[in-house]
């Protein structure tokens, strides 16, 4: 049997049924009061057939005041509490486990969401963002109290709907990751400082959770496995995160950032090698499953990484956007490769600068196909999915966004 076939069971007994892990895609589906609908549950629906041991949402908000982008769903309270049932019932059809990714953005809310966005600290977001995004204020004490009980609340309602787990989004420089980066987050009380006081806040979410939850539920983490920026979050502090994460009783660690195949392609630097080596020294730091994610496109690949040990799971995003019976295909004996190749508009100067942002709008208009039912559609022309973003979003969508 296949590795990627075999079951795992997480520390509190849950048993997932194999080893892909769809990682969490923004489907920005939601309407203008930022509800779930049809099209999240036949999308979710439509994964939860194609064989995925564990699928997780695209990211929740906790706080309708402080959203990422255009289409969030956003849960702070129980108004919408028959779709999320509807959606929980269809995304775990097949024993399939659908954990809820939630999240805040902090300062990575657009101008367009946020007039002042909060952050740990003022600190505004780096030149090449900076048109993109309003400076930020820094939180008070209490507001940080009142954001972990929110997290906690989106995390409760989860659970009552359905979901079967939860998954913390401490990654991609939204507002859990700002707290832990000394770049960010420049506090001189007990949130700032030092990396047990960087940390407090996901310790004191992840406590309110597990609170609101119980034992035996899943609650997850997706981390970077650092900044990438010398000022910022390092790799060793990342370790020491999950280290004490694990020994709280988190189930389960997703590490993103960094590109298991084509790291060049996505970073730009030579950091297949590091990345490798922090998912080893990760593994042997800590009991719980480690599942890292990004640029697994092969079969062999993922049997690979399994069999040496690198992860425990394969995490997987964009292949499943334009192939959700990829899982299935898989097991079925397929050992094709999945491309995700680079859009072009031909023209290299207006490439480099729309790259990023086309890119995630071709992905989020397959999620939209899927949900109205309709194939996949793949092709490498950038004009289409820059034609839908303008149309759909106006200027405000060329703006560079982070995920
Ligand atoms: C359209 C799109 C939306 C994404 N939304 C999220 C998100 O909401 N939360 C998150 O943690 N990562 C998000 N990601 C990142 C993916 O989960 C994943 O980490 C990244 O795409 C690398 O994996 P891959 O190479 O398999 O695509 C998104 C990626 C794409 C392409």
């Amino acid at each position: 049997m296949m590795k990627v076939m075999e079951p795992l069971e997480l520390p509190n007994g849950v048993e997932l049924k194999n080893r892909f892990f769809k990682s969490a895609m923004s489907e920005t589906m939601a309407n203008n009061r930022n509800q779930p609908n049809e099209k999240h549950m036949r999308l979710y629906h439509a994964w939860a057939k194609g064989g995925a041991g564990v699928v997780v949402t695209g990211n929740v908000m906790v706080d309708r005041n402080a959203l990422g982008e255009p289409g969030n769903v956003v849960v702070d309270d129980e108004r919408d509490i028959g779709m999320l049932r509807e959606w929980a019932r269809k995304g775990t059809v097949n024993e399939t486990q659908l954990w809820m990714q939630i999240n805040h953005p902090g300062k990575q809310s657009p101008k367009s969401m946020s007039k002042e966005p909060v952050a740990p600290s003022a600190v505004p977001m780096g030149d090449k963002f900076k048109g993109a995004f309003n400076p930020p204020r820094a939180l008070t004490v209490e507001e940080i109290s009142a954001l972990t009980s929110k997290f906690a609340n989106t995390a409760r309602i989860a659970k009552k709907v359905g979901f079967t787990g939860v998954q913390i989004h401490g990654a991609h420089g939204y507002l859990v990751n700002q707290f832990l980066s000394p770049h960010d987050n420049r506090r001189d009380d007990d949130y700032g400082g030092t990396l047990a006081n960087r940390m407090r806040f996901l310790l004191e979410i992840y406590t309110e959770i597990r609170d609101a939850v119980g034992e035996g539920y899943p609650i997850a983490l997706k981390l970077n496995s650092s900044d990438f920026k010398p000022e910022g979050f390092t790799e060793e502090e990342s370790l020491q995160v999950v280290g004490k994460m694990a020994s709280l009783g988190l189930d389960l660690i997703e590490i993103s950032g960094g590109n298991y195949e084509q790291p060049k392609m996505s970073t730009g630097t030579d950091s297949e090698v590091f990345f490798l080596e922090y998912a080893q020294k990760l593994k042997e730091k800590v009991n719980i499953p480690v599942v890292v994610t990004g640029g697994f496109r092969s079969p062999g690949s993922m049997e690979s990484a399994l069999e040496k040990n690198h992860t425990d799971m394969i995490g997987i995003a964009r292949p499943l956007a334009l192939e959700p019976q990829l899982p299935n295909q898989i097991m079925a004996g397929s050992n094709a490769e999945i491309t995700t190749r680079r859009l072009t508009t031909g023209l290299t100067a207006l490439d480099e600068k729309i790259g990023p942002v086309v890119g995630n709008v071709y992905y989020a208009m397959q999620l939209k196909r899927i949900a109205e039912g309709k194939g996949t559609e793949r092709h490498t022309n950038a004009w289409r999915p820059l034609l839908h973003l303008i149309t759909t979003h106006g200027s405000y969508a060329l703006k560079p966004k982070r995920r």
